[in-house]
């Protein structure tokens, strides 16, 4: 009911008519400006009791204020909502197949069970729908992301001048950090009908292809939220194409991972919550998982590294991991 309530929230659009409000908005206001039918009023009023209570809202005698996570809905903004609808819109279909996933002995996903067994990337290709959702969904997660992550870890993109973000969907991270390092040629390169709708503006270039198979030459390769995808034995495949691609430099190369870090330092007990729910439905729904530091060193050092660097926590929830040849 949480994740329903945010959506709804997305769907009326509350943080906007808020936000266009400019000050303490009072509940009146707010049903008049969605519009919602006065009889209904009462009904509002407790959805945002509800609201206000997860802290989405905040609300003072004149009336509800955003706070920081209702900001991130604002479509002006990071526009969250879309994340919210790509996981309400594609997610419950398979969560009816959790305990049948859990039984059965075959590798699939429960997506997989509930698709046929087809993996994902397989039924977004087929249906663009549910595709567009997803990218749109990660677009707005890597605002987020990548903007703490430009800020925070700057010296990541010293010496490189060349970078390939695999599996970048439509572009969202490399215009960002096309922007931030206006010398770094960027390229994103992901599946050919996902790159098809990428953005791009004339800042980065644009490939399709597989990244199973291969990967353009770079100083340094991206992969954000990508690793969590697959079990060990395809993020070995990944990453040893990364290492091919990273081969040629001149420079050092290397391999610049966002994921997540299941036991690293943490800033509250919700984000330890999100990873671990992160986790499962990597695990049952998308086919992959999230690791903890013990799985890294091994995957990594099974793909053929030498050596690694898990920078400390300076963003939310999401690590930052340097893999060196
Ligand atoms: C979870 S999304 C992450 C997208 C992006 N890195 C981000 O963080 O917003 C995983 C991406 O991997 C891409 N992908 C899946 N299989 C791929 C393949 N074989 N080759 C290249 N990209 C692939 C998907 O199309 C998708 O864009």
């Amino acid at each position: 009911m949480s994740s329903w309530a945010l959506r709804c929230a997305a769907e009326l659009e509350i943080s906007n008519h808020i936000k266009s409000y400019g000050g303490p908005m009072p509940l009146h206001e707010l049903a008049r400006s969605i519009p919602i039918p006065p009889e209904k009023d009462m009904m509002l009023d407790s959805f945002m009791e509800l609201l206000v209570h997860q802290r989405v809202f905040a609300k003072c005698e004149a009336g509800y204020l955003l706070t920081p996570t209702s900001e991130l809905m604002l479509s002006e903004g990071a526009n969250m909502g879309a994340f919210v609808y790509f996981v309400t819109d594609t997610f419950p279909e398979q969560l009816f197949f959790l305990g049948k996933w859990f039984k059965d002995t075959g590798k699939g996903s429960a997506f997989q069970l509930a698709h046929d067994g087809k993996p994902i990337w397989d039924v977004l290709k087929e249906k663009p729908e549910l595709g567009t959702l997803l990218n749109k969904g990660m677009e707005s997660q890597s605002k987020v992301c990548v903007r703490y992550l430009v800020a925070s870890y700057p010296e990541i993109f010293d010496g490189i001048n060349n970078l390939v973000d695999v599996g970048g969907g439509t572009g969202t991270t490399v215009k960002i950090i096309a922007d931030s390092f206006p010398g770094l040629q960027c390229t994103v390169f992901d599946l050919p009908h996902v790159v098809e709708n990428a953005l791009n503006n004339g800042y980065f270039n644009v490939v399709g292809g597989d990244m199973f198979v291969k990967i353009p030459p770079a100083d340094a390769i991206l992969l954000k939220t990508v690793l969590h995808d697959w079990l060990d034995e395809d993020c070995v495949r990944i990453l040893k194409r990364c290492k091919e691609a990273i081969a040629s430099t001149k420079n050092n190369g290397k391999v610049i991972v966002i994921d997540l870090v299941l036991d690293a330092e943490t800033h509250d007990s919700i984000e330890t919550e999100t990873k671990l729910l992160s986790n499962f439905s990597m695990m049952s729904l998308v086919g992959g998982k999230e690791r903890n530091k013990k799985e890294w060193h091994d995957l990594i050092l099974n793909a053929g590294f030498s050596d690694y660097k898990i920078y400390p926590a300076r963003m939310p929830l999401y690590s930052v991991i340097e893999l060196y040849p």
